[in-house]
């Protein structure tokens, strides 16, 4: 698409920041650029967690009266929205989970618990989230497994030779994000399934999507993993929702995560217990109704703005972003190659990333500083944290330009 970068006006450079009421109040003139920790919700996201509460909410799967019935069929049609915004070939590979997090600890609990045993090998890369390392870690400790870690070069690219390298006949599982929450680094997903399953086509293949599906199109089929997991907060839908998806036969094949209600077949002292196939099997108790109907409104939405649309338009951004900032002096870029999404990741000389980041928030501008849940990243970087800022549909050249200004002024204080 591209509508033109426009100058110091919110509104005329971009007509979808208007779908976002948070911004609505102009006096504040916020520029967010923290969409990768999470992102800001249009009205119709709103409407629809609103409108479900006003009409007919009620519990799902369990209520022969109409509300019931009404909630459940909303409920199912956003498992469908998500399958089909995914590529998946039936809504029975989409499991909602609270998180990105959950669904990496159901894989790793369940999955885990099932199919690995001492002497096994989990591989992992030095890019990974503290949600994609820690079940990972906790199930090791359990089975006996070894966590592996697959390194990364200087440019903050994974070393594609070195990860190669570690897989071998004790490697079960490989889990890897598709785009570095911490400097935007965006891992070749489909190659690296293509170089693992050429090892064996048994290992599984866990990608995490948190940061990718918010940025391009998706289609799992494609990328060919066993498991792909994203969070509904950071793609313009609620928190408290997320996304599972694997191939019903894997997920059949996994045991339950938790047990309580809507998940089993029957339940007797007498005759045992049996459980239900996925997704049920692992969605007990009451779900995040409202929640997963939101992020189908979100879902929606991103649908008629057209995720490549999304992609240019946000990449224009970062560009103008990245060329801007070459005006400061002392800022070291990390992840900083030229096929990436967009995230900046820098640290100055002149001050530490945690002052940069409270100056800046006084001048209106909302960024994360820190390890970013990506402590062993930062580790091998030798820093203890960096300023991101991330690029959300909603973002104009005026909050770049705000941005720019409040780092030259924070510069010019600390500096
Ligand atoms: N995972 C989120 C981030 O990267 C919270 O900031």
């Amino acid at each position: 698409m591209g509508f033109p970068l426009q100058q110091n006006s919110h509104d005329d450079s971009n007509p979808w920041r208007a779908d976002f009421p948070i911004f609505s109040d102009a006096e504040k003139a916020v520029a967010f650029l923290d969409s990768a920790a999470s992102a800001q919700k249009p009205t119709a996201v709103i409407a629809a967690m609103d409108g479900i509460m006003e009409t007919h909410y009620a519990n799902i799967h369990r209520g022969l009266y109409s509300f019931s019935q009404q909630s459940t069929a909303v409920y199912e049609a956003a498992r469908h929205k998500v399958a089909q915004f995914i590529g998946a070939k039936t809504d029975n590979e989409i499991v909602f989970t609270r998180n990105t997090t959950e669904a990496i600890n159901l894989v790793a609990a369940s999955w885990g618990a099932a199919y690995l045993s001492k002497g096994d090998e989990v591989l992992i890369t030095q890019m990974e989230h503290h949600a994609n390392i820690v079940p990972w870690h906790m199930i090791a400790e359990k089975t006996g497994a070894t966590l592996r870690v697959a390194p990364i070069l200087d440019d903050g690219t994974l070393d594609m030779g070195a990860f190669e390298s570690l897989i071998s006949a004790k490697t079960k599982i490989v889990a890897f994000t598709h785009i570095s929450n911490a400097t935007g680094v965006i891992n070749d997903a489909a190659e690296l399934v293509r170089m693992i399953k050429a090892h064996s086509a048994d290992i599984k293949v866990l990608i995490d999507g948190s940061q990718s599906i918010v940025h391009k199109a998706v289609d799992v089929e494609t990328l060919g993993a066993d498991f792909f997991v994203f969070t509904g907060h950071k793609l313009y839908g609620p928190s408290g929702i997320g996304v599972l998806w694997a191939r019903e036969d894997t997920l059949n094949a996994m045991p339950p995560y938790q047990g309580g209600g809507d998940m089993i077949d029957t339940v007797s002292f007498t005759k045992g217990i049996t459980y239900k196939n996925a997704p049920a099997r692992f969605e007990a108790g009451t779900p995040a109704i409202i929640e997963a109907i939101g992020l189908g409104a979100a879902i929606d939405y991103l649908g008629t703005l057209g995720m490549n649309n999304i992609e240019s338009h946000e990449m224009a951004l970062y560009r103008y972003m990245r060329d801007e900032v070459n005006a400061i002096e002392g800022l070291t870029f990390y992840g900083d190659v030229a096929d990436k999404a967009p995230v900046l990741s820098f640290t100055a000389s002149w001050a530490h990333v945690s002052d940069i980041a409270t100056i800046l928030d006084q001048c209106g501008v909302s960024v994360r500083s820190g390890h970013h849940c990506a402590m062993p990243l930062m580790e091998c970087l030798g820093i203890d944290g960096t300023i991101r800022a991330s690029i959300g549909l909603y973002n104009t050249k005026a909050d770049i330009d705000q941005f720019i200004a409040a780092l030259h002024k924070a510069y010019k204080f600390l500096g």
